[in-house]
């Protein structure tokens, strides 16, 4: 048991100093994302997140393909330059451990993203991701578009029965009042003649 213990520790520390070794000649890069498939909406952010590191100072370049064909986003070195290209300047924020934000994510935004990390030795190593933008909004739109429309009818139907039903009440007041007009007339007079005061 302690011997297959023994043995396993001197495997461990073969294999590391071995990396090490290789790392130390070759130059050595890692890099670590978790989620490389991106859905997002338009007008949203993605976070592309990566972990980079290597052994020298690494220099960290983000470009994107599509069936337009590839165009660089940026360069940057961790606690150096960042060059962000003038289409993307307003648009990107980097970050030390190689990852970048791209902001109000537009539907041309669709496509293939490579990270490639390069060594000053030369050695080099990439990561790419993929981002779908959709277009949610557009079906919710119509929905409440439809919707407002069929309130709007209604509102407008509500509007003119009320006009009407005002237009028929008003109608009958008058005739009303036409109708009890001269009786009312006739009585008064009937009422101011028989006054005997008025006679004087
Ligand atoms: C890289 O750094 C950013 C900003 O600090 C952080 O949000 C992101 O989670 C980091 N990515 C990884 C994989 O650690
Ligand atoms: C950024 O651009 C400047 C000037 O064009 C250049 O000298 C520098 O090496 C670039 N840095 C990176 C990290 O590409």
């Amino acid at each position: 048991m302690r011997h297959f213990r023994l043995w396993n520790v001197h495997n461990v520390a073969v294999f590391l100093s071995v990396t090490l070794y290789m790392c130390h000649i070759a130059g050595c890069i890692s890099i670590h994302s978790a989620q490389r498939n991106l859905s997002r909406s338009v007008q949203e952010d993605a976070l592309f997140s990566v972990d980079v590191s290597s052994t020298g100072v690494p220099t960290i370049e983000w470009t994107f393909m599509s069936g337009a064909g590839s165009r660089s986003i940026g360069t940057w070195q961790p606690q150096g330059d960042v060059n962000i290209t003038a289409d993307y300047s307003s648009r990107v924020k980097t970050y030390e451990n190689g990852s970048m934000i791209l902001m109000d994510l537009r539907l041309q935004d669709t496509g293939f993203y490579l990270l490639t990390v390069t060594e000053p030795a030369g050695s080099s190593k990439d990561v790419g991701f993929v981002l779908r933008v959709n277009e949610v909004l557009y079906e919710d739109l119509q929905y409440l578009s439809i919707t407002a429309l069929a309130l709007g009818v209604v509102a407008a139907l509500l509007m003119l029965v009320t006009w009407l039903l005002h237009k028929a009440c008003m109608k009958v007041k008058a005739w009303r009042l036409r109708k009890q007009m001269p009786e009312n007339d006739e009585t008064e007079l009937q009422r101011l003649e028989s006054q005997p005061g008025n006679q004087s």
